[in-house]
């Protein structure tokens, strides 16, 4: 016999697709077991209001059309950790206590927190704090969350990169052009290497391989010579500079985020070789589409199972997706590290196999 809970939903960290469908899956499954679903609206920033920014979520609001959607329709933010709030007057403030109280007025049995690492992270340590039964779902399209093999977001975002090498590759022919894209993934090459694979780069470059620029020049004119007219590049933007220093761009609110990193690989070639080299930044597109069918199956499996570990009263845990499966691990595991490209892996080694240049060979 389970009986009636309330539980508290949000979104947390940069958005991505496959978030809603989360969302519905949570709300379809919970309300089935006749528990009622408070979504909190932009993360924890919803409950820095007074009062707090929350709404009953039902399934006739939750229809099929959103699981097709883009976004989260909660809203997120991937500014203002809880812990050293930045204050209008250059302070940091810790502001938990402040959350915590507003979560409590809402008598939520226990929270799901969709987010990335650090926002998993986050949330945990604050719901131990009031010992609030706390479940995470990891999205991302960077897909480096520790743990799970696959995070929401991740696909579309791969699908989205790949579709780009798709249009730039008949420009590039047409011109006789080295075309590089530049693709996001902070700190891990997840989408840089498996949208490269599937696009038909000739050279990958990400942050967890040490690149030679020589290397990947001599691969690039080595093309030339052989009579194909153009070549395809993929930079993630954590890549470094060959001196080691990682390319940022300080935005207007202050904050640095990467940026740049594929304009400092294109003149490299340029200067070196004369060949033409033009570079598309693909950016927030990448996390802005429908969702793809496994984004929207995984969504679906990760905000089952998250009911599910409530009703069984099994919290503190994330949940992942293993061997087709969907598992569940303990979250302190999980935020304790991340996870970033195996150079030995399979991935690598295909690129390697079929004479992809990865810049240190
Ligand atoms: O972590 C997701 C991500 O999209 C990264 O790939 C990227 O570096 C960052 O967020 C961009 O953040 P923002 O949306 O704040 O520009």
């Amino acid at each position: 016999m389970i009986m009636s809970k309330t539980i508290g939903i949000l979104t947390s960290g940069g958005d991505c697709a496959g978030l809603n469908a989360a969302i519905r899956a949570v709300v379809h499954s919970a309300t089935r077991l006749g528990w009622k679903v408070i979504g909190i609206e932009d993360g924890t920033h919803g409950l820095l209001s007074h009062p707090p920014r929350v709404k009953e979520l039902k399934p006739e609001n939750w229809t099929n059309t959103v699981l097709r959607m883009g976004g989260t329709l909660l809203g997120t933010t991937n500014k203002g950790d809880p812990f050293a709030y930045p204050m209008e007057d250059g302070t940091l403030k810790d502001r938990t206590d402040e959350i915590l109280d507003n979560l409590e007025s809402l008598n939520i049995d226990a929270l799901i927190g969709i987010g990335g690492d650090g926002s998993l992270d986050i949330l945990h340590r604050m719901m131990k704090k009031r010992n609030i039964g706390f479940i995470g779902i990891p999205k991302t399209i960077d897909n480096d969350v520790a743990l799970t093999e696959s995070c929401i977001g991740f696909d579309t975002a791969v699908q989205v990169a790949t579709e780009a090498l798709d249009r730039l590759q008949p420009t590039a022919a047409s011109h006789d052009r080295a075309m590089l894209l530049e693709v996001m993934g902070r700190d891990a090459g997840h989408i840089a290497l498996v949208a490269g694979l599937a696009g038909g780069a000739d050279v990958i470059l990400i942050p967890e391989i040490p690149y030679d620029i020589e290397k990947v020049v001599a691969h690039i004119q080595k093309i030339k010579d052989g009579g194909r007219n153009y070549a395809l590049i993929v930079v993630s933007e954590a890549l470094k500079t060959t001196g080691g220093d990682a390319m940022m761009v300080k935005h207007a609110d202050g904050q640095k985020r990467y940026g740049g990193v594929g304009g400092y690989v294109a003149n490299q070639i340029f200067e070196r070789t004369g060949i033409e080299t033009r570079v598309t930044v693909l950016g927030h597109v990448q996390r802005g589409a429908a969702p793809s069918h496994r984004d929207r199956m995984i969504a679906t499996a990760f905000g089952t199972e998250a009911v599910r570990l409530i009703a069984k009263g099994k919290v503190g845990r994330m949940v992942a997706w293993h061997a087709r499966n969907v598992i569940n691990v303990p979250i302190e595991e999980a935020v304790a590290d991340y996870q970033q490209v195996d150079p030995q892996g399979a991935l690598v080694k295909s690129a390697r196999a079929i004479g992809i240049c990865l810049g240190d060979e």
